[in-house]
């Protein structure tokens, strides 16, 4: 279908998203506009996302973001073909006040909606991209809740290499950070910090690199940086940057690693990185090194796409619809995935 109009919106942890994209034949779907609300300030205080402050702020946010994006696109909300939502994985309550409004709208306006995996939608998120990949791909996808190695052969085939057993690549950072006395989100705030550190101050453990194994495991690197930080004792602050940098140089070389194995094992040429963590700038460079070595091209997310956002679910589900995958209904009884 040509010039459908998709309008998408994300809800499902702390950021609520919205946007709207256009289908154009065969070609990616392009954006037309968007809007993003982060609660990040707001959760700063408890050192976590609180999931009810989650769910009332997204009621507060999402419909003026929907109404700045379609006056930023110049469109009636009329005009809209399809409502798009995440259906998950995530909060529940967060992601209910999203599938709310979309079913709302949907129902009020007689259009039909999609529900959206948010993973998929991170995943398909670099197509957004100046440079976009091509199928098929290996795809290595690090959020605050996923650590996938997927092969990635078109919309909606997809096959699971390997995944972590444990904690997310995210929540390693995130937890690390805590251990460290740094505030919420610790992920980009340590890293910042690791651009000032030693990498190689502390030997922390990369576990299952053995034997061609493409699952992952953090949760032990948690427990040695606790333990690193309980021997530094009053030291910790004098050493805070190097372990920080050890830290993420732990977590980085595992995740180079083991992208360039499924590659190997998959004999693809092309590597796809999507999700929070994929704004790692270690993590790119040490990614953009390996894979020029071994000629293969990296693709990202635009930096601002690589967190949650409403544009990558708009596209997930145009994509989902040019490919005929879910043809979308005008059954507005919504339901949420949490896991
Ligand atoms: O994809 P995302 O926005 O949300 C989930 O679906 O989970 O990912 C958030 C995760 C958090 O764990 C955050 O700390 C991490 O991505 N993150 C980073 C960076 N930016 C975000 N981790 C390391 N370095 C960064 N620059
Ligand atoms: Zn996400």
């Amino acid at each position: 279908p040509d010039g459908l109009r998709v309008l998408g919106i994300e809800s499902s942890c702390d950021e609520t998203g919205v946007a709207l994209v256009e289908t154009r034949g065969e070609q990616v779907p392009k954006l037309l506009a968007q809007a993003l609300h982060s609660q990040i300030a707001m959760h700063r205080n408890y050192g976590g996302v609180v999931p009810e402050l989650a769910s009332r702020d997204h009621i507060r946010r999402v419909l003026p973001l929907t109404e700045q994006v379609l006056q930023q696109a110049g469109c009636r909300l009329a005009a809209v073909d399809v409502i798009a939502y995440t259906k998950g994985p995530g909060l529940a309550g967060a992601l209910l006040v999203g599938a709310g409004v979309a079913c709302a709208l949907a129902a009020a306006l007689d259009k039909p909606v999609l529900g959206v995996h948010h993973l998929e939608g991170h995943l398909l998120s670099p197509f957004l991209s100046a440079d976009p990949p091509q199928f098929p791909f290996v795809a290595l996808l690090v959020s605050g809740g996923h650590t996938q190695l997927m092969r990635v052969d078109g919309v909606g085939r997809y096959a699971l290499l390997g995944e972590t057993i444990d904690d997310a690549a995210g929540e390693a950072f995130d937890k690390s950070a805590k251990l460290l006395g740094l505030p919420y989100p610790g992920g980009p705030v340590l890293a910042q910090l690791a651009e000032g550190g030693d990498p190689q101050a502390f030997a922390l453990p990369r576990p299952l690199l053995r034997g061609g194994n493409l699952d992952f495991s953090f949760a032990g690197l948690k427990t040695a940086v606790w333990t690193q930080a309980q021997r530094l004792g009053p030291q910790l602050e004098r050493h805070k940057a190097d372990l920080a940098a050890s830290t993420q140089a732990a977590i980085v070389d595992v995740l180079v690693r083991k992208s360039l194995l499924a590659l190997q094992q998959t004999g693809l040429q092309r590597l796809v990185v999507a999700g929070g963590v994929g704004a790692n700038q270690m993590l790119r460079r040490q990614l953009n090194a390996a894979c020029g070595d071994a000629g293969i091209r990296v693709h990202y997310p635009e930096l601002a796409l690589c967190t949650d956002n409403g544009a990558m679910i708009a596209l997930a589900a145009a994509m989902r619809l040019q490919a005929g995958l879910q043809p979308p209904t005008k059954d507005w009884s919504f339901d949420v995935k949490p896991r």
